[in-house]
């Protein structure tokens, strides 16, 4: 017998629900549409991403590729123009914007690049830090309120400079700082969008420390968008972003004598659709449609030029 409409429709909601399972982090076909005098800008077209709960992962990509635009969506700062986005179960396109402004106060914590836009200038390192849980009311009194900025500052090695303002620190400690105040209300994800872009090697080095701190101890999710290869060689999964989409991944493995095995995937969506790496198909002139073949073990792939000679 034909299932009847509703039952196809009933099926289709099941695998939808299905995708990404209990991921932390789900983006399912995410478009991100931006219109200026217009223009359209499909900033993020089609992207699929999973994430599982206290992984670190690095995000790369070419300028432009869409890397900001995930971000924004997964910190609630925009919402995306169709798809699905969730994180630790919140639907970010549904959301009312009471949600939304809980989702952002103890849901996720964010670190931006610029770091003179992640402190307020007039007050100490300390009294940044309180500041989340004294808008969101959370962390008890004063005094709990001091120890927890304090504990915080601490573990991200600048309790030195509990007490400094915010211009008398490196933009090293301030990013540090950054960290701890993105921290400050027990965030379950950390998203930073090239948290080091505007520090030196060394100090660029005790940012990402900071951060790994914070995952490692804290359990945290965090995600980084990064240029920065001693960032991205850092993490176990790098996934790179291409035109709005996901196009590769890199994970990272100790092998049995402790080395750091690293190997590259494309990325398969649900129907089949892989980007092939542009230099692959440049070095042989691969354009508009390829040959494939199927062997026992893997997929042959040929550029489709003239018929091959008898010689
Ligand atoms: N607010 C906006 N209005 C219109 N277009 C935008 C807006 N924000 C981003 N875009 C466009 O969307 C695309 C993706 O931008 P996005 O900022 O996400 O790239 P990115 O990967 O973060 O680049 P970069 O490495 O330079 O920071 C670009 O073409 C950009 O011009
Ligand atoms: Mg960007």
């Amino acid at each position: 017998m034909n299932p009847t409409l509703s039952e196809l429709e009933a099926k289709a909601t099941r695998q939808k629900a299905a995708f990404g399972g209990d991921a932390h982090i789900v983006c399912d076909n995410l478009v991100r549409i931006y219109k200026t005098e217009g223009v359209e800008v499909v900033a993020l077209q089609g992207l699929d991403l999973l994430i599982d709960k206290g992984e670190l992962v690095a995000i790369v990509g070419a300028s432009g590729s869409g890397k900001s635009t995930l971000l924004n969506v997964l910190s609630g700062l925009d919402v995306p123009t169709a798809g699905v986005a969730r994180v630790a179960g919140t639907d970010l396109l549904s959301m009312s914007a009471r949600d939304r402004l809980r989702y952002r106060r103890s849901v996720v914590g964010f670190i931006w690049q610029q770091t003179a836009r992640n402190l307020l200038p007039y007050v100490t390192a300390r009294e940044n830090v309180e500041l989340p849980m004294k808008l969101a009311g959370l962390g008890g009194g004063a005094g709990a309120r001091r120890e927890r900025a304090g504990e915080l500052l601490e573990l991200l090695g600048v309790g030195d400079c509990a007490n400094r303002k915010t211009p008398e620190m490196s933009g090293g400690e301030q990013q540090r700082v950054a960290i701890a105040v993105a921290l400050a209300n027990s965030p379950q994800l950390i998203l930073a969008d090239e948290p080091t872009g505007e520090l030196d090697s060394e100090t660029s080095e005790q940012v990402f420390d900071a951060l790994r701190k914070a995952n490692r101890e804290l359990g945290v999710t965090v995600v980084i968008v990064t240029h920065d290869p001693l960032v991205s060689e850092q993490v176990d999964r790098t996934v790179g972003i291409r035109d709005g989409r996901t196009s590769s991944e890199t994970l990272r493995r100790a092998d049995a004598e402790g080395q750091i095995i690293a190997e590259e995937y494309a990325v398969l969506d649900r129907v089949g659709r892989l980007q092939l790496p542009r230099d692959f198909m440049n070095a042989l002139e691969m354009e508009r449609r390829v040959r494939l073949e199927l062997e026992s073990d893997h997929i042959g792939v040929w550029p489709a030029r003239e018929e091959p000679s008898d010689d």
